[in-house]
């Protein structure tokens, strides 16, 4: 089984009212905890890579890791580039194996992303690789992702059939008040997603898949271990399962996951440190954490992407 596009995952998705996870991968323990739970729930995996992990880990580590959980899972697995910057990272990832990119033009102004997004997208198609564009900006800092909550943005709707029509692309991520990173409400404020710009846009695309990024739920669970063995995450907080599940059921065919698997490695590996002080092989809290990410990742295919059984 080879490397696949998104196409058929999201056909399926969207009909079937549930989700694809596209999972965030930086090293080999990462991978193998969510494609072994991929493996035993039979579920569609997209497992994707940003800027930043591949200047850490190396693109050809990454490609040959996942050409390697393909052999030893048998699943179809997509592979995609996250939050692509540039023509030219994205041509790069398209020459090197990659299946799927994102081009995230959310920062410019609206004619140049359609511009830039549209290129990438010719260059992406003519090699059989499906393309995700952005409209609309989310909060929040990674490496490579950095916007103040003032200069975030919800989507507009009403541009939403223009640009996929004028750039083509496979698929839309949306602003409708997720965020990256472990902080996504302000301490007191109540979460809360804007379901009516997603129907707005859902009305104005039929059929058409949405991502959602900054889909997190910052589980309590990984905050309160990481919290108990000497961390410090006050105010951590992520978005309510049951939002992404009705979000899933709409037209949202992916939901991007990287905080949630940093936290249940961290909470892991503090704990561990924290009983066994004198341990320093990486192999005894490596362990642990590969342990903690597939639990992880088979309760978001079970309980809040839907998509067990769907590979
Ligand atoms: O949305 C960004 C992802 O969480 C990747 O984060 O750029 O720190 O690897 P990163
Ligand atoms: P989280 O920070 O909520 O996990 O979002 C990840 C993401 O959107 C990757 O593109
Ligand atoms: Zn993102």
């Amino acid at each position: 089984m080879p490397l696949v596009t998104s196409k058929e995952m999201f056909e399926k998705a969207y009909k079937g009212g549930y989700a694809v996870g596209a999972f965030n991968v930086n090293n080999m323990e990462i991978i193998q905890g969510i494609t072994e739970a991929a493996k035993e729930l039979n579920a569609p995996l997209i497992l994707q890579v940003s800027s930043g992990a591949r200047k850490y880990a190396n693109h050809t580590y990454l490609v040959k890791l996942v050409e390697a959980a393909i052999i030893e899972t048998g699943l179809p697995i997509c592979l995609h580039l996250d939050h692509g910057d540039t023509f030219e990272l994205c041509k790069s990832c398209i020459d090197g194996g990659f299946t799927s990119v994102m081009i995230d033009g959310s920062h410019y102004n609206f004619e140049d992303n359609v511009e830039l997004t549209a290129k990438v997208v010719e260059y992406a198609h003519s090699r059989g690789v499906v393309v995700e564009g952005e409209l609309g900006r989310l909060a929040g800092i990674e490496d490579a992702v950095n916007v103040s909550d003032e200069d975030a943005s919800y989507t507009n709707p009403a541009q939403v059939q223009e640009f996929v029509e004028r750039t083509g692309v496979d698929s839309l991520a949306i602003a409708i008040g997720t965020s990256h990173g472990a902080y996504k409400f302000k301490p007191g404020q109540k979460p809360q997603l804007r379901f009516d710009i997603l129907e707005e846009v859902e009305r104005r695309l039929p059929g058409f898949p949405i991502v959602l990024h900054g889909a997190s739920s910052v589980i309590p669970e990984y905050v309160e271990t990481i919290n108990k063995y000497g961390g410090s995450m006050p105010n951590a907080v992520g978005i309510p399962e049951d939002m992404l599940r009705k979000a899933a059921s709409m037209a949202v065919c992916k939901i991007n996951i990287d905080s949630d698997l940093r936290l249940a490695m961290t909470a892991a590996i503090r704990k561990y440190f924290a009983e066994n002080p004198a341990h320093f092989d990486p192999r005894q809290y490596l362990r642990p954490a590969r342990d903690n990410i597939k639990e992880l990742v088979s309760h978001k295919i079970t309980k809040v992407l839907g998509c067990d059984g769907k590979a």
